[in-house]
């Protein structure tokens, strides 16, 4: 029976789910305890780091309840053993990566972290605890969790060892996470006890209406998820579709995106054209709905999905090949700066980044790229790119020795990117790229020079008169 009070809460995984959710949760709920806990001691050891700059994830207004709740109700630790042990409630928020090999490899997702947390859970929690999965994952896992926590049980020496499993998928946006967890559009939780559903409800209720609260079976609410995602994926991979025909036609994607979002049956959210989504979940879960479809034996329908995926993907190089025509057919020893290499504005979060793949087949084609970003520091580059940084750019590029084959150097301001460039590419929205002073941008760049906005947020005529070459995505005036 679910115990009639929340008190302590455990949260396993402090990324970018865990972190900012927990934070918010204690910020809205002073008479919780809330501890998250992680395997990455250097993970944990940057979210109690004295700065506030240093914490593991950029996320606007983190620092605050961080500052505000962080050592009051917030704790983060890596003793997950005690801390699963005193919690009336579990988050698991652990990552689930594409598998990469077995049975559904690069596709299904890879749930042994979950398996993992779930057998740790059985192993230490201590009298009624209600386990809520938080993870994004396949239709069907809180069926894994519960087998694993009920035999748990059956083979427990303590019989008075008793669980819930809830799923409630969180549907945070990252960059916009706090505001998000603050102002949901709606909270799905999904389960089968009504009780614990209710003393998961209950934590909600402290911000969150009661109307926005939804409460469905558990695999509603785990494949509401993955087609959220599925649905929003697709709308950008349909629009970026189009920007190439506006190209093609002399079409305007921005205007064309204006007058079909002005239709309220398809409303004017997520119809920005740009270089392809990236993220942590947008590929994941429609991979993770392929499989799905592919197991149940629904072909056609994990066919539809998967084309979502492969525009994406043909998109992205699309862009790679048009900035090799337009600068003579070749890039080969050519400077190019690289503005912007997160996945979207105002996070420092590069997974499945749209400017991996451009910067890489960039490389390949010999380009030198002077890449910035305001948030992601040089290592997480190095490490997504797979290939060795050649230059600090301040230490000034004398050594000629890399030029031959293609590389790129860290640029520590926009400034630095753009000196000698014979193009720059706008890969992610950062505000402080809106306002690069152009005239400026003219003098330092090698002539011709062009500037691709693969993102829309340039004044164009700002651009154009200060004599430079413009592209835009989906500009069919390009
Ligand atoms: C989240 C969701 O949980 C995932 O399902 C979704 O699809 C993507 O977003 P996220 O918070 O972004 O994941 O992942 P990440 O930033 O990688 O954080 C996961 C954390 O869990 C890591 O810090 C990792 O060290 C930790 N972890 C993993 C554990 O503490 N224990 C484990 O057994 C495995
Ligand atoms: C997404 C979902 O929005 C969120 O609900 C879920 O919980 C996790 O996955 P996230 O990946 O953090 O969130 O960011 P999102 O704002 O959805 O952007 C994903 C990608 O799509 C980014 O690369 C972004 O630049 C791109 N995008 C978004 C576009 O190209 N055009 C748009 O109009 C919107």
């Amino acid at each position: 029976m679910p115990s009639t009070e929340i008190k302590n809460i455990c949260c396993i995984g402090a990324g970018y789910v865990g972190g900012p959710t927990m934070s918010v949760i204690a910020d809205k709920c002073p008479h919780l305890h809330i501890h998250v806990v992680d395997i990455d001691e250097q993970r944990i050891k940057a979210w109690n780091s004295k700065n506030l700059q240093d914490l593991p994830i950029y996320e606007p207004g983190l620092d605050e309840k961080i500052k505000k709740c962080r050592d009051i109700n917030l704790y983060f630790s890596t003793e997950i053993e005690k801390n699963i042990s005193n919690a009336d409630m579990v988050f698991i928020s652990v990552n689930t990566p594409t598998k990469t090999k077995g049975i559904g490899a690069g596709k299904a997702s890879d749930l042994k972290w979950v398996e993992a947390c779930a057998r740790q859970v059985s192993k230490y929690a201590s009298g009624h605890t209600i386990v809520v999965e938080k993870s994004t994952l396949p239709v069907k896992t809180a069926e894994v969790i519960k087998i694993i926590l009920e035999d748990a049980q059956l083979n427990s020496q303590n019989s008075k060892t008793t669980f819930d499993v809830l799923s409630n998928p969180e549907f945070l946006a990252e960059g916009s996470a706090i505001e998000d967890l603050e102002n949901p559009d709606r909270v799905l939780i999904g389960g089968e006890n009504i009780e614990a559903i209710n003393l998961l409800s209950e934590i909600y209720l402290n911000w969150v209406a009661e109307e926005k609260i939804l409460h469905t079976n558990i695999w509603s609410s785990e494949l509401a998820k993955l087609t959220s995602n599925a649905f929003l994926a697709q709308r950008i991979s349909s629009i970026n579709s189009i920007s190439a025909i506006c190209e093609a036609t002399g079409a305007d994607v921005r205007e064309v995106s204006r007058a079909i979002g002005s239709d309220s049956r398809i409303g004017s959210k997520f119809l920005d054209s740009g270089p392809g989504f990236g993220g942590s979940c947008f590929k994941k879960d429609i991979l993770n709905l392929v499989y799905l479809c592919e197991y149940f034996g629904l072909p056609e329908v994990a066919k539809f999905w998967e084309e979502v995926i492969e525009i994406n993907k043909w998109h992205q190089h699309r862009i790679s090949k048009l900035i090799v025509k337009k600068l003579f057919g070749t890039v080969s020893g050519k400077k190019i700066s690289i503005l912007g290499f997160a996945f979207k504005a105002n996070t420092n979060d590069t997974r499945e980044s749209a400017a991996i793949v451009i910067c890489k087949d960039l490389i390949e084609e010999g380009a030198l790229l002077s890449i910035h970003d305001p948030k992601v520091d040089k290592y997480q580059i190095e490490k997504d790119l797979g290939i060795k940084l050649n230059l600090n750019e301040e230490s000034k590029s004398e050594d000629h020795s890399y030029k031959s084959k293609g590389g790129w150097t860290y640029a520590p301001s926009i400034k630095k990117s753009l000196i000698g460039a014979d193009a720059s590419i706008i890969l992610t929205e950062w505000n402080e790229y809106g306002n690069i002073d152009w005239n400026m941008a003219k003098k330092i760049m090698r002539s011709p020079s062009w500037i691709f906005d693969a993102r829309s947020i340039l004044i164009p005529e700002k651009v154009k008169n200060a004599g430079l070459n413009l592209w835009r995505i989906g500009d069919g005036s390009n």
